[in-house]
């Protein structure tokens, strides 16, 4: 089943005199639930405001976003709880409370989405534990490591259970042996049947996830995607062939 689907979304930036930047030019795809997908593409390429847009933070100028079925962009003001709860994030600068604990970070998520006290705290002690944290610290977020930090930021993202988890540049800050931790921790998100998109150019996610979808994105547009070639490919192994079997007793290449 779809979980995600991007029809003919074109987004800019701004108006102004020094006119508008297109971010984003007629993007379409499809990503099924469950896959493990990779945004790739140079700086400027349109990564982030991809993501932007499934966190419904900024609006398409044209086209339209599904997630899990529902056009995100017409949802009323009522029903964006729900694209919180369906949808996860986390940011290439974290975006973490400095004087808040990881559990009071995590927690802080989990009341905007209006859960009760109890399970707010039982949800928040569980996520910070299955990113290998000790829920009990009470070491501020700004004296955590980066790759700490990066662990709050996903346990936050993962605690109100989303159907979509998104991170933009996940291992962008961290040394080689923490991205490798950080990217076994988002595959084994995906093992639990969460969809994961996470955008970068750093070439080591390639090499160290199962990937099932590669979207390759270049000023805007997207120039590869590698779940619709396969598709292409599916759709004609099942149509006839191309040539019917030549009956036996006919020379090749005989003409009727
Ligand atoms: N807030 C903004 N206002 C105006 N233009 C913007 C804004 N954010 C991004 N852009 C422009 O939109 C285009 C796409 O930017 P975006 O941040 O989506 O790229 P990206 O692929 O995430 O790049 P990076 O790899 O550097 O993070 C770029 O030309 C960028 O300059
Ligand atoms: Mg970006």
């Amino acid at each position: 089943m779809p979980i995600l689907e991007f029809s003919g979304v074109t987004m800019s930036y701004g108006t102004g005199a020094r006119g508008r930047t297109a971010a984003l030019r007629d993007v379409s795809f499809v990503t099924s639930e469950g896959a493990f997908v990779v945004l790739t593409g140079p700086s400027g390429a349109g990564k982030s405001t991809l993501l932007k847009l499934v966190l419904a933070s900024a609006r398409p100028d044209a086209g339209t976003i599904r997630v899990a079925d529902r056009d995100i962009h017409r949802l009323r003001k009522s029903s964006i709880p729900y694209l919180r709860r369906n949808v996860g994030a986390v940011f290439q600068d974290f975006k973490l409370l400095p004087d808040a604990t990881a559990l009071e970070n995590v927690a802080l998520a989990l009341q905007v989405l209006g859960l009760r006290p109890a399970e707010v705290d039982a949800r928040a002690r569980k996520a910070l534990r299955d990113v290998e944290l000790d829920p009990a610290t009470k070491r501020s977020s700004r004296c955590l490591s980066g790759g700490e930090q990066q662990r709050v930021a996903i346990a936050r993202a993962l605690a109100g259970d989303p159907a979509i988890l998104l991170a933009d540049e996940p291992t962008g800050n961290l040394d080689p042996r923490l991205s490798r931790e950080i990217l076994e921790l988002l595959q084994a998100v995906r093992r639990r049947g969460m969809t994961v998109v996470i955008a970068t150019h750093d070439p080591l996610v390639l090499d160290h996830v199962e990937v099932s979808q590669i979207l390759s994105l270049s000023m805007g547009r997207l120039v590869n995607d590698t779940a619709a070639v396969a598709a292409t490919s599916e759709a004609c192994m099942a149509s006839a062939p191309l040539s019917a079997p030549i009956p036996s007793g006919e020379p090749i290449g005989a003409v009727a």
